[in-house]
């Protein structure tokens, strides 16, 4: 081919891979030249636009802010270590000194000793699956024929322990609840059986933010020989310091006999970057069973103390350096602050006519139900999303959530206000319960058909994820569409009107 010929050939090309580019740009199709880096900077804070706004504390939970001076500084330690890996503690030897005092600081929190030990994982799941995983490894080794292991956990116990169970193949008994929503220590020495490996225990839990009875389920846990898990993760950088303010806090942490391992998360209240969490153990004697060791392959010898392969330097960085930086008087100061703003917000839902939050929270997280048959909350939760709070719905029973963080102290007041007007509005227009997602989430929540729900969401999660998904995640706007809605409704209705007929049968044969 001749230089001219050439030179037109890449210039065919060139042109060629322009048009692709300005026909889908972004659309999932790798550019064939890069994007300018500023052009893509801005795509991404329009991008960002469609998001919950956190930073005007209109998300109640995902989202632990601080200040502005505070994130500065924990995104400048974070790209401090950006490209470490921890993977090798040998060639930074740094982020091994970080994991060793943020693992002490931690050890001192939840009043263990110097025998007690532990790790920085990613996040409060990874916590929970160590845990999860050492456990079963430890009761393998100590009864060989141990048949099929399972936990004893309170029914409001995060999802995070149903994972660890799928994942690791140990079965998952929950445990029925008090009244206060803490878990009834009678169901669950009733539910021991020869295959319980662990006992757990919630501090606080996150649906309602009560805590279980630790000292007793301690005491239960030793009489059966069994260890007992204290899922500490949003209670681990407030609990310590509520308790010194003088807040009635029932124990929680190694300071009750009986207690083997806490997991908890630096990066909801210690206010680290996300992706930090510590798993503690009494002592190595745990521990030991959750590293891993392949001793044969021939990459070399691998040697892993936790879940992940590569681990990130800058959320191990990032941790320590919110830690050291908040100090001890600095978490007591959020405590107090949070615990205010908790305080006024309870007092203010109780306040509105038809809603009453739930349980006997202790700490900064809360839900609340309708008290009104005619107030359907999550109609409530819809009209509060339109003025643009990202409201949490949970499920039996029906509730919204709240989780308080210290960015909340200048955005509860217009919360309430914005909660009593929506109030008003649900109450005389009852058809918004049967409308949108207050209707799909309603339906969701009441089908007795379990298997039917999880299969729906299933789906929904294969559409999210297949390779026609809209990728601006218009798809998973709503939970479902309206033609599940309809069958849903009509499956609903079903079992209903079932359930009233069998009822009045009931009442006659009495
Ligand atoms: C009580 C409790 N445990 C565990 C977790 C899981 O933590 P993560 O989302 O960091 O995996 C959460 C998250 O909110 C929680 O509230």
């Amino acid at each position: 081919m001749s230089v001219i010929a050439e030179k037109e050939q890449q210039h065919i090309e060139e042109k060629e891979a322009d048009k692709l580019q300005h026909l889908s740009p972004f659309n999932g199709t790798l550019p064939i030249k890069g994007y300018d880096r500023e052009l893509l900077l801005s795509e991404m804070l329009e991008a960002k636009k469609q998001d919950s706004n956190w930073r005007d504390g209109k998300t109640w939970s995902l989202v632990y802010h601080k200040d502005e001076e505070h994130e500065a500084f924990i995104k400048k330690a974070y790209s401090n270590y950006f490209s470490e890996n921890y993977l090798n503690p040998m060639a930074f030897s740094s982020l091994r000194r970080f994991e060793h005092e943020v693992v002490r600081m931690c050890v001192n929190l939840m009043q263990g000793d110097s025998k007690t030990v532990g790790t920085i994982t990613s996040g409060g799941t990874e916590s929970i699956l160590l845990a999860i995983k050492t456990y079963r490894d430890r009761a393998r080794a100590k009864h060989r024929f141990l048949n099929r292991p399972n936990m004893i956990v309170p029914e409001t116990v995060h999802v995070a322990f149903d994972k660890a169970a799928h994942y690791f193949d140990v079965e998952l008994i929950r445990a029925p609840l008090n009244k206060d929503k803490s878990v009834d220590l009678k169901a669950v020495k009733k539910l021991i059986n020869r295959n319980t490996i662990l006992l757990v225990g919630s501090a606080p839990n996150y649906p309602y933010g009560t805590i279980d009875d630790i000292s007793a389920l301690g005491k239960l846990a030793q009489k059966h020989r069994l260890p007992l898990h204290v899922d500490c993760c949003v209670g681990g950088f407030m609990l310590p310091f509520i308790k010194k303010l003088g807040h009635a806090t029932p124990a929680f942490d190694f300071s009750v006999p009986g207690v083997t391992s806490i997991s908890a998360d630096i990066h909801k209240y210690g206010y680290a970057a996300k992706g930090a969490s510590v798993i503690l153990y009494k002592n190595m004697s745990y521990l030991k069973h959750q590293f891993v060791v392949c001793a044969d392959w021939c990459g070399g010898v691998y040697a892993s103390p936790t879940l992940l392969g590569t681990r990130p330097g800058g959320s191990i960085a990032a941790a320590w350096a919110a830690m050291n930086s908040i100090g001890h008087e600095g978490y007591l100061k959020l405590a107090e602050e949070t615990m205010e703003i908790t305080q006024a917000l309870i007092n203010g839902i109780n306040a509105i006519e038809g809603l009453e939050v739930i349980g006997d929270p202790r700490m900064t997280i809360f839900a609340y139900i309708s008290t009104d048959a005619d107030l359907n909350v999550f109609a409530v939760a819809d009209l509060m999303e339109k003025k643009g709070w990202h409201i949490d719905r949970q499920q039996k029973p029906n509730t919204l959530h709240a989780m308080v963080t210290i960015n909340h102290k200048t955005h509860y007041k217009k919360y309430l206000e914005d909660l009593q007007e929506a109030v008003i509005i649900a109450k005389q227009q009852p058809d918004l319960a049967k409308q949108g997602n207050a209707a799909m989430y309603g339906m969701v929540a009441e089908l007795p058909l379990r298997g039917l729900v999880k299969n729906n969401v299933l789906k929904m999660m294969e559409t999210m994820y297949s390779g026609e998904a809209n990728s601006f995640g218009k798809d998973i706007e709503s939970i479902g569409d309206n033609k599940t809605l309809d069958i849903g409704l009509k499956l609903l209705d079903v079992f209903t009107k079932a359930k009233a007929k069998l009822n009045s049968i009931l009442r006659f044969v009495k």
